[in-house]
């Protein structure tokens, strides 16, 4: 009997005279035993010091008593999968239900009688190790090299032997074994066939297959490799070698394997962060453009509705998701050189002077200066530059016209221009949607590049119950 010197088992048991009858026993062969008095300990020993291979858990417990101690284990995900036996001195018929819903691996009965004990629990062990061993499968043709190798290797792996292709592809539609040993010549269907009816199933596409092949010409060997087999074993078999390259081949897949699985972890990650980061971006730039609205109190909300707008008209003009994304991110900063516009010009509700008037037309330069530290964005400074520039050259600051303003600004400018008179305003109501329309057409091809103003009377028409204008339009 193999004896599971590495393994550690903590019993749980109030009964003291319990633990120590069974820790006697587990120790004198050569168990490693941590012990406790409560579910709670047991909890808090798994959650915070680990290390424990099985656990012996006594059902009979005052507070909370085995069954509720392991509904609490396999309900925290970091200690789930702990390995449990159930201590009783009850039948265990009793529990056989709540045991199959835990995944409690076995019973055992108090008092505790050493040598069942020890027989159950080496058995837990033995059978964990089978199932965490790699399973081979061997096809063959030749029932004598079918039990040799079954010989060779079923004191390491799980193994399993096929004789012709129908065998094998019956026990692969089963279970995926780690790595399959094929022989080149079979009647039937050869070795090379069976590999391609292997790679056609989905599931073993990617299966590692070895040869094996009595055949040493350097055509059957350069085929091997061709048909996608690791390697090949020449036969007949050299028992050593064939466990050393089973051996390398099994820990190289496993690292592969292990590779990738930790790429796809990696990558997972960064696609995670960068998605904070993205969501954090946003929300940087939709608290400036609050931190705007809120200074100008005629014109609440404004940034993001520009924003909003702005983003509709790209879409519907055909512009990429990036490209909306970003023109929604442009225009949400668009007035945010008003910051630096003094409040009593900024909030006047009677006529401007026109020195008055000259401050407030400075806030795309003040908005260019603000934004242009931030660098990851190139772009994000376009909408506060030239969201005042006219298709025909008379706007401001830079006087700019036709299709030397950049094509987000002449976007934002119409949706500004929406916004501006479309929106409620604590000293006039909004203007008629007719009137709005109105001034759209009139502006097309002079204060608007005429595309994006027919993209704007589109959606104004579209617009039945002129709604849009009121949050109605949710992006
Ligand atoms: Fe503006």
């Amino acid at each position: 009997m193999t004896i599971y010197h590495n393994k550690t088992i903590l019993i749980v048991d109030d009964d003291r005279i319990s633990i120590k009858l069974a820790e006697f026993v587990l120790l004198k062969d050569g168990y490693s035993v941590v012990t406790v008095e409560s579910g709670e300990a047991c909890i808090d020993y798994l959650k915070n010091r680990g290390g424990i291979d099985l656990v012996l858990l006594d059902i009979e417990m005052p507070r909370l008593n085995g069954i509720e101690t392991l509904e609490k284990i396999r309900a925290e995900k970091s200690i789930a999968d702990t390995r449990v036996f159930f201590l009783t001195g009850n039948e265990f018929s009793r529990y056989e239900d709540v045991a199959r819903r835990l995944n409690v691996l076995d019973f055992i009965s108090k008092p505790v009688y050493g040598p069942e004990m020890l027989e159950r629990v080496n058995k837990a062990f033995a059978d964990a190790e089978t199932d965490s061993r790699d399973t081979i499968l061997v096809v063959d043709d030749d029932r004598m090299n079918l039990k040799l190798a079954e010989h060779m290797l079923s004191s390491t792996y799980n193994v399993i032997l096929a004789q012709d292709y129908q065998e094998t592809l019956n026990s692969l539609s089963m279970e995926r074994p780690s790595l399959v040993l094929l022989d080149v010549h079979m009647p039937g269907m050869n070795g090379f066939e069976l590999l391609s009816e292997i790679r056609k199933m989905k599931a073993c596409s990617d299966l590692p297959v070895v040869f094996l092949t009595a055949d040493s010409d350097r055509e059957t060997e350069v085929r091997v490799f061709r048909e996608g087999a690791l390697d090949y074993i020449q036969k007949p078999f050299v028992p050593e070698v064939v466990l050393e390259r089973i051996k390398r081949i099994l820990s190289l897949r496993k690292l592969q394997v292990n590779l990738e699985s930790e790429v796809e972890r990696r990558t997972a990650e960064l696609e995670e962060s960068r998605r904070k980061h993205e969501i954090l971006s946003l929300q940087v730039v939709k608290t400036l453009a609050s931190a705007i609205d809120a200074k100008d109190r005629y014109t609440n909300g404004h940034s993001s509705r520009v924003a909003k707008y702005s983003k509709e008209i790209a879409l519907r003009a055909g512009k990429s998701i990036e490209y909306q994304d970003e023109i929604y991110f442009v225009a949400l900063l668009h007035d945010i050189g008003k910051i630096g516009i003094p409040d009593n010009i900024l909030n006047k509700s009677s006529k401007l002077t026109d020195e008055e008037y000259e401050t407030i037309k400075q806030h795309p330069s003040i908005g260019v200066d603000i934004l242009k530290n931030i660098t990851e964005m190139p772009n994000i400074e376009i909408g506060a530059h030239f969201h005042h520039e006219r298709f025909d050259g008379k706007g401001y600051p830079e006087g700019l016209s036709g299709c030397e303003i950049p094509e987000i600004a002449r976007i934002i400018a119409v949706a500004d221009a929406y916004d501006a008179m479309s929106s409620r305003r604590s000293y006039r109501a909004a203007l008629p949607q007719s009137a709005v329309r109105e001034e759209i057409v009139k502006g097309r091809g002079h204060q608007f590049d005429p595309t994006f103003a027919d993209v704007m009377l589109k959606m104004i028409d579209d617009d039945v119950r002129y709604e849009m204008r009121d949050d109605g339009l949710t992006l």
